[in-house]
């Protein structure tokens, strides 16, 4: 398997070779990039020749190869040994000011990181705040030991032994290559940049209470996890939701209809596919009260109770088909949760949704109190605009399958695109 040894410049520096040898003895091939301090505390030499391999160590050398993006793309595993109070809090802001960080930006395998410096360093709020960021967007970091530190001091912050390293490094390969391997033969979706919504938004109120929705998120998560499998590189812009997200895909956190707005928004022009599952609050409370409402204890006659005033959220989906304009990429997906009325069936107010928003695709579903939503079975028909009867339908089936036949339809319809 490839491996990207990253290591920045620490004292620990020394036992990323012995992390190198035994990453190498299993037959590895790994690339070590150092940064620029990291090559103060061990040299070049020592890294070529325990690699068997160049040593890769800025932006500028090979740029014909354009090693900035190719390491990690090409990557089954980045693990970074160790890793300084400084790495952390550029991986954290996603900076790409060495070939490290450019590496760790365009990785979409497993990461790991293995944290080493002073107590205090560790123990920082910021380190702190900065691991907690790194572990939410799936990285896998590795606890620093506890025991005698550069100096006389001695607490938490050694880089664990080199031993303990490999195997949460091979751990972490086996897992990635467990679920390649079990994703079948499919492998149709590798190279594409997916961005999923999921879960319901919650709208706040006071600071203890929101307007929220009875999405579970399950749909949406299927689907990211769905289109990882097939080999997409994945985004998800996650609300609030019942299922935790996939492992090895991005995870932006958004709360309310209108961070999530902001959140796609931003993500729109990097990718190929936008898909919106999310349950968007049409409406939100006119104002945000900064203190909690509080009821009324100075009278015995029963209170009225406060009046809350709902102005409109932004349509999202139709604001990208918009942001989009004349370009036919991204390709954008909406849902449709809907029931029949006296108005129409199920599918006739999908098609019709499908016009209003000028979506690509339309999955629709009918929900009801125990249709869909929660549910771990769901029905849906797809319809693509343009094309008078659905292009697919399917169901009752489990989530998973549901979140394939949508990108079977995604697929196809950029086929007939060109
Ligand atoms: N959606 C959105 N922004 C909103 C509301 C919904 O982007 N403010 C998206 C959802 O993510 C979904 C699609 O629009 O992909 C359809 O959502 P739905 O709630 O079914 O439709 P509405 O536009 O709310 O229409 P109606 O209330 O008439 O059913």
């Amino acid at each position: 398997m490839r491996v990207v040894l990253g290591v920045s410049g620490g004292i620990a520096a020394y036992k990323a070779a012995l992390l190198l040898r035994l990453l190498s003895e299993a037959g590895h091939e790994v690339t070590v990039v150092p940064t620029a301090a990291a090559l103060r505390f061990v040299g070049e030499p020592t890294w070529a020749a325990l690699s068997g391999r160049p040593v890769a160590t800025d932006v500028w050398t090979d740029v014909h190869e354009v090693p900035h993006v190719r390491l990690g793309q090409s990557a089954d595993l980045v693990v970074v040994a160790p890793a300084t109070a400084d790495l952390l809090a550029r991986a954290a802001a996603g900076m790409a000011d060495d070939l490290l960080t450019n590496t760790l930006l365009t990785a979409r395998c497993p990461v790991v990181m293995a944290p080493a410096m002073h107590t205090e360093m560790w123990e920082h709020p910021a380190t702190q705040a900065n691991v907690e960021t790194l572990t939410q967007r799936g990285v896998h970091v590795v606890p620093p030991a506890a025991g005698r530190l550069t100096g006389a001091d001695s607490g938490p912050g050694r880089l664990p032994e080199p031993e303990h390293l490999f195997e949460v490094c091979q751990r972490e390969l086996a897992r990635a290559d467990r679920v390649t391997r079990t994703s079948g033969a499919r492998q149709d979706l590798v190279g594409t940049r997916v961005l999923v919504t999921a879960g319901g938004t919650r709208e706040p109120l006071d600071p203890v209470r929101f307007l929220g929705n009875r999405s579970s998120g399950k749909q949406g998560v299927a689907l990211a996890a769905a289109a990882r499998r097939r080999g997409a590189i994945v985004t998800l812009v996650l609300a609030h939701a019942e299922v935790p997200p996939p492992p090895d895909v991005e995870v932006v956190r958004a709360g309310s209809a209108l961070e999530l707005a902001a959140a796609t928004r931003a993500a729109l022009p990097s990718h190929d596919v936008v898909v919106m599952a999310a349950a968007v609050a049409d409406f939100r409370p006119d104002a945000y009260v900064e203190t909690k409402i509080k009821k009324s204890y100075d009278t015995e006659d029963e209170e009225p109770g406060p009046t809350i005033r709902l102005v409109r959220n932004p349509d999202i989906l139709a604001g990208l088909v918009a942001e989009r304009g004349e370009a036919t990429d991204p390709l954008i997906v909406g849902f449709a949760a809907e029931t029949g009325d006296e108005d129409g069936t199920v599918l006739e107010h999908g098609r019709t949704k499908l016009e209003r928003k000028g979506c690509d695709l339309l999955v629709v579903n009918e929900v009801g109190i125990d249709k869909a939503f929660g549910q771990d079975e769901n029905s849906v028909v797809i319809l693509r605009r343009g094309v008078e009867n659905p292009v697919a339908e399917v169901g009752p089936a489990g989530k998973a399958a549901i979140a394939d036949a949508v990108l079977d339809a995604i697929l196809d319809a950029r086929r007939r695109r060109g």
